[in-house]
C-alpha cells in the first residue's frame, strides 16, 4: 500500500473552540469544575489534530443526580411528563425544534469538525433529523387519534392507548451523533418517557448548542445529559435498576455488558442498533456500471462508517474481473480532503486507532491470500486511510466476518448462487443485503433466500436506513427492536387499556368520565 500526495486538506476557517463546562440536570444547566476531556478533530492543522475544546468528565454522583432528576419527572408514572397531555408534550418538542433550527450552523460545523463528516453530509444529517422530528410529531398525533376511541368486543368495552415505559437512557453512536441519537430521543420523549442522554465517545460538542434549548423547552428533569466513562456514568445507573429503557446504538458486546449490569434485565426494555455486515450480491446479469456506482457509495460513503454500509461484496466469477477493475478505478478517483473540500470522498477518521485497524484487516487478508486491488490503497497521514479494495476474500480472513466499519472494501467471488446465500445464512449479522441483477427469476430466488436472513433486501441499490417510514431493524447480532417514525413510538411505549363489562351501569360511568374530562387516559378528545 502506498501513500498518496494530497491536494486540498485544509479547512476554510479555524473552529471556534467549545469548552463545555455545563451539563443539563433537573432542567438546569449546571456548572462543572471537575475534570474534562480535551476534544481533537481528526482534521489536522499543521500536521496535528485540531483542538476543538473540551467537555465534562462527570463522576458517579453526577450520573446519579441525572437519574434522580429523571426519576422525579417520571414520578413512577405519575410525574409531570408522563401525565402531561400529548398535545402539551408535542408543544414542548415543537418549541425545542424551533430553538434547534436556530443553532443549525453551529451544530453542523461542529459535527464536521468532530467526526470528519463532509460539510454537505453534516448538513444532511441535521436536516434529516429536523424532518424526522416533524414526522414523529405527525405520527404521534395519528397514534393518539387511533387511541381516542372505545372498542366493544365480546361484552367488554375498553380503551387501549400507548403508555410510556419510564426513565430512558439514550446512547447514540459517533457516526450519526445527532441523527441516531434523536431517532430514539425524540420518540422516547414524545411518548412520555424522561430521558438521560449519554453521547458517544466522539461527537459530543456538537450537542452543546442544544443544551440551552433542551432546558428551555422541557420541564425539569425531562431531558438530562451525562458525559464520561461508561463504567463510571452508565454502569452504576443501570446497576441501580433505575433505567427502564435502554436505547443504544453501538456494538452487541457493549450492549450485552450494559444489559448485564441491570439487577433485573427483563425489566429494562432494550432498543438496540448493533453491528452489521451487509452483503451485496452481484450476479452475471447485473448492469455493471450501475452496480459499481451503488457499491462504491454503499461501501464508502462517510468512509464506510455507516451501520448500513455494504461490508462484503459477493461477485459472480464471470463478472468478477470487470467489476473489481471498475470498482478499484472508481475508488482511486475519490477525492481526499477535509470535510470542506469540494467533492470530497475520503475524509479523516475520528477514531484514532482506525487507520491502524484498517491496515491490520488488510494485512490479515493479504497474508491469507487476498490482494489489494486498487493502487492508492493505504494510509495517508495520522488520521486518513485511503480506501482499500481487497479480494478475493474467503472464510478464515478477518474481513470475512468482522465488521470493518471503515474504508476497506472486501470482495468475494462465487460460482453458484447458493454460495452467497449460504454465507449470509451462516453469518452472525442480519441487517440488510443488496442484490444486483436484471434477471427477475434470479432476483426472486435471491429475495426469497435473503428475506428470512436480513430485514431489508435492496434491489439494484445500496443498503440504507431511509426513508424513515420503512422499518429499520436487524436479526441475530444486528438489532433488537424496530425503528421507523411510527415503529419508534411503539418501541418506547406499551399498550395499556382500561376496560369494563359492557353493562349499562359501566357505560354510564365511562361516559361520565369522558364527558367531564376527568381522566387523561380515558378520553375521546381528538388531537388536531
Ligand atoms: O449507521 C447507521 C445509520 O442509521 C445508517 O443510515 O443508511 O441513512 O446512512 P443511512
Amino acid at each position: 500500500m502506498r501513500s498518496t500526495p494530497l491536494t486540498d486538506r485544509s479547512p476554510p476557517v479555524s473552529p471556534t473552540p467549545i469548552h463545555q463546562r455545563q451539563w443539563l440536570v433537573g432542567g438546569k444547566l449546571r456548572r462543572w469544575d471537575g475534570p474534562v476531556r480535551e476534544v481533537f478533530s481528526p482534521v489536522l492543522t499543521g500536521g496535528v489534530p485540531t483542538a476543538l475544546g473540551s467537555f465534562p468528565l462527570l463522576g458517579e454522583p453526577e450520573a446519579h443526580e441525572a437519574l434522580s432528576a429523571a426519576a422525579v419527572a417520571w414520578g413512577k408514572g405519575r410525574g409531570v411528563w408522563p401525565t402531561m397531555t400529548v398535545a402539551a408534550r408535542i408543544g414542548c418538542v415543537e418549541r425545542f425544534l424551533s430553538l434547534m433550527i436556530a443553532v443549525r450552523e453551529r451544530v453542523v460545523e461542529t459535527l464536521a469538525w468532530e467526526i470528519g463528516k463532509s460539510r454537505p453530509d453534516s448538513e444532511k444529517e441535521f436536516d434529516r433529523t429536523v424532518a424526522y422530528v416533524r414526522d414523529t410529531l405527525a405520527a404521534v398525533k395519528e397514534l393518539d387519534r387511533a387511541g381516542s376511541r372505545f372498542q366493544q368486543v365480546d361484552g367488554i368495552v375498553a380503551q387501549v392507548r400507548r403508555a410510556p415505559l419510564g426513565v430512558t437512557l439514550c446512547m447514540g453512536p459517533f457516526n450519526y451523533p445527532l441523527n441516531e441519537t434523536f431517532t430514539t430521543l425524540i420518540p422516547a420523549l414524545v411518548m412520555g418517557n424522561p430521558v438521560i442522554v449519554k453521547p458517544a465517545k466522539y461527537g459530543v460538542l456538537l450537542l452543546e448548542p442544544l443544551l440551552a434549548p433542551f432546558a428551555e423547552a422541557f420541564p425539569s428533569g425531562v431531558v438530562n445529559t451525562i458525559y464520561g466513562q461508561g463504567k463510571t456514568v452508565v454502569s452504576p445507573l443501570v446497576a441501580s435498576g433505575g433505567i427502564d429503557v435502554l436505547a443504544f446504538i453501538g456494538t452487541s458486546r457493549a450492549a450485552d455488558t450494559i444489559r448485564r449490569d441491570h439487577p433485573k434485565p427483563h425489566r429494562m426494555r432494550c432498543v438496540l442498533g448493533l453491528e452489521a455486515k451487509n452483503v451485496a450480491i452481484v450476479t452475471p446479469s447485473a448492469e455493471l456500471d450501475a452496480a459499481v456506482r451503488e457499491c462504491l457509495a454503499g461501501s464508502l460513503a462517510f468512509n464506510g462508517q455507516r451501520c448500513t454500509a455494504l461490508k462484503l461484496l459477493a461477485v459472480a466469477r464471470p463478472v468478477f474481473a470487470r467489476f473489481t477493475e471498475a470498482l478499484a478505478a472508481a475508488v482511486d478517483r475519490l477525492v481526499v480532503g477535509s470535510p470542506w473540500t469540494k467533492g470530497v470522498g475520503v475524509t479523516p477518521l475520528p477514531e484514532p486507532d482506525a487507520p491502524e485497524r484498517m491496515a491490520a484487516l488488510v494485512a490479515d487478508a493479504v497474508a491469507k491470500g487476498a490482494r489489494v486491488l486498487n493502487t492508492r490503497a493505504g494510509r495517508i497521514d495520522a488520521t486518513t486511510f485511503f480506501p482499500a479494495v481487497v479480494g478475493p476474500v474467503a472464510p478464515g480472513m478477518r474481513l470475512w466476518h468482522e465488521e470493518q466499519f471503515g474504508p476497506v472494501v472486501p470482495i468475494a467471488v462465487w460460482d453458484d448462487i447458493e454460495e452467497p446465500l449460504r454465507w449470509v445464512r451462516d453469518a452472525d449479522h442480519g441487517q440488510q443485503a443488496s442484490i444486483f441483477s436484471r434477471d427477475s427469476e434470479e432476483v426472486a430466488v435471491l429475495i426469497d433466500g435473503l428475506a428470512n436472513q436480513v430485514c431489508r433486501v435492496n434491489l439494484n441499490s445500496q443498503c440504507q436506513r431511509g426513508p424513515d417510514v420503512f422499518p429499520f431493524t436487524g436479526r441475530k447480532d444486528s438489532a433488537e427492536g424496530t425503528l421507523s417514525v411510527s415503529d419508534a413510538l411503539r418501541a418506547f411505549s406499551i399498550r395499556s387499556m382500561a376496560g369494563a363489562k359492557d353493562t349499562p351501569e359501566n357505560r354510564a360511568i365511562l361516559g361520565d368520565i369522558v364527558l367531564s374530562h376527568r381522566s387523561s387516559f380515558l378520553s375521546t378528545d381528538w388531537l388536531f
